[in-house]
């Protein structure tokens, strides 16, 4: 914990303040939740490296965590009919998250009671599930359907042979399953999330762009690649013109039940690495060209000053995604617009707030320490008339795949590549760090972050 040394928390220049004060200059009322901040600061510790590559902690984090954690595995939408399926696949486990009633869904063992076959290798549909080995089927349910030749199980009573399933809860239009049948209702663990996202109700939001990247790192390694704007400076500096990456806010909010944590970044500001070089006005001519990237035809706005230039970027936004979306932003503050607002509810679930990067992340790990798969979704706010629309489709990308690849993700894609590039290295360099003593060094507020999801993770397992 914050020992009351003295931490600066971010850096701000005359064009680039830090978020607590470019919240004090925002023309709207800001919303409760950007305004919330966090808990006091973990006390940096070495990271072990061995949490990243060691087959053993893979198996620990498998027992510990995500057989006993609540975790993200879709979105509603993703299943629109009775009977629609997808695997979710964590490591060792694998369930089938399936629709299982008009209103209902189920997590079942993706695992066939008769000898092992995998029940559900990839999204699929129909009334039942059905083994491709033998044909033992069972219903939707999990209640075992049909055994060909039954008169040769003599053994097998149908209450026995139900699926296994997980517990499954909805938030959001999210879906969160735990293995665990004592575990505490989903809710402590969302803890601020579920007020937090009152003004944004996720619930009310689409799917428009959809892909699953499998990533040679371990999952952590791919998780904390998106928990500091730290590397900015190095991986993203083409976007340094118009992001405020050392001014990010990190927050912790954790209260031994609910591990959740939160950047803001604000955006339409030049970096404080660049030293004032970049007017306040510039920026937010730079942050429009980004966000006009992904809105082709869409006329960008004219930014009259320094005093006024996120402003006016923000009023642009509301004005050309409210005629988009055929939604109504005019309340929504200067920061709900603009900025890059990360939750992050330990283990695999990053919810973002507000419209600057409407995305979702999920995470899971491979098969091996040195592999995982990051899911990515930009949403939209359902259109006016309240009609669902159809979601995107999911985009299977592997490991050598770039998001480029995929012209929905526009100029993100990009973003994303650079960082998607850093991640075999940075796995690669990790199963060599012998020579640094085994250990990983974490900055004490800009990875703060890092800090807490190790402290959290050296809570539960003990090392
Ligand atoms: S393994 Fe599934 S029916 Fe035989
Ligand atoms: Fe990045």
């Amino acid at each position: 914990m914050d020992t009351g040394m003295d931490i600066q928390r971010g850096a701000s220049t005359t064009a680039s303040p830090l978020v607590r004060d470019l919240l004090q200059r925002d023309t709207k009322i800001v919303e409760p939740a950007i305004l919330r901040t966090g808990s006091a600061l973990p006390d940096s510790k070495p990271v072990p490296v061995r949490r990243y590559t060691d087959p053993a902690y893979a198996q620990l984090e498998h027992e510990h965590i995500w057989s006993k954690s609540w975790q993200v595995v879709g979105r509603e939408e993703d299943l629109p009919e009775i009977g629609d399926r997808k695997p979710y696949v964590a490591g060792r486990l694998s369930y089938i998250i399936i629709r299982s009633g008009a209103d209902e869904f189920k997590a079942l063992a993706n695992s066939c009671l008769h000898r092992g076959n995998q029940l559900c290798a990839a999204a699929s549909s129909g009334e039942k599930i059905r083994c491709a080995f033998h044909g033992w089927t069972w219903n939707l349910d999990g209640s075992l359907a049909h055994v060909p030749s039954r008169w040769d199980f003599p053994n097998v009573a149908d209450e026995a042979f139900r699926l296994p399933e997980a517990k499954l809860a909805r938030w959001g239009g999210f879906l969160f399953i735990n293995p665990d049948p004592d575990a505490a209702p989903l809710e402590q663990s969302l803890g601020v999330i579920t007020t937090d996202f009152r003004d944004q109700d996720a619930r009310d939001r689409f799917t428009i762009v959809h892909a699953r990247k499998k990533v040679r790192a371990n999952w952590k390694v791919v998780l904390e690649a998106f928990l500091e704007a730290y590397h900015v400076i190095e991986t993203h500096s083409d976007s340094m013109g118009f992001t405020g990456d050392a001014s990010t806010q990190y927050d912790i909010f954790d209260n031994g039940i609910s591990h959740v944590s939160r950047l803001i970044t604000p955006l339409g500001v030049p970096s404080p690495h660049l030293n004032d070089t970049v007017s306040a006005r510039q920026a937010g001519e730079y942050a429009a060209f980004a966000f006009g990237m992904a809105m082709p035809g869409v006329a960008l706005p004219t930014i009259t000053s320094d005093a006024t230039a996120r402003s006016e970027v923000a009023a642009w936004r509301r004005a050309t995604l409210g005629a988009a979306f055929g939604h109504d932003f005019s309340d929504a503050s200067d920061s709900y617009m603009l900025d890059s607002i990360q939750y992050y509810m330990f283990p695999n679930f990053c919810p973002w707030l507000g419209e600057g990067l409407p995305l979702s992340y999920q995470f899971t790990p491979g098969a091996t320490p040195d592999e995982s798969v990051m899911e990515i979704r930009f949403t939209a706010p359902l259109p006016a008339s309240g009609q669902r629309p159809p979601p995107a489709e999911m985009i299977e990308l592997d490991f050598d795949t770039k998001l480029s690849s995929v012209p929905q993700f526009g100029v993100l894609a990009h973003v994303f590549d650079q960082d998607f590039s850093n991640l075999p290295t940075i796995q690669a360099g990790l199963r060599t760090a012998c020579s640094h003593n085994g250990v990983c060094t974490l900055g004490r507020y800009q990875e703060s972050r890092i800090q807490h999801l190790h402290d959290v993770l050296e809570s539960i397992i003990g090392c």
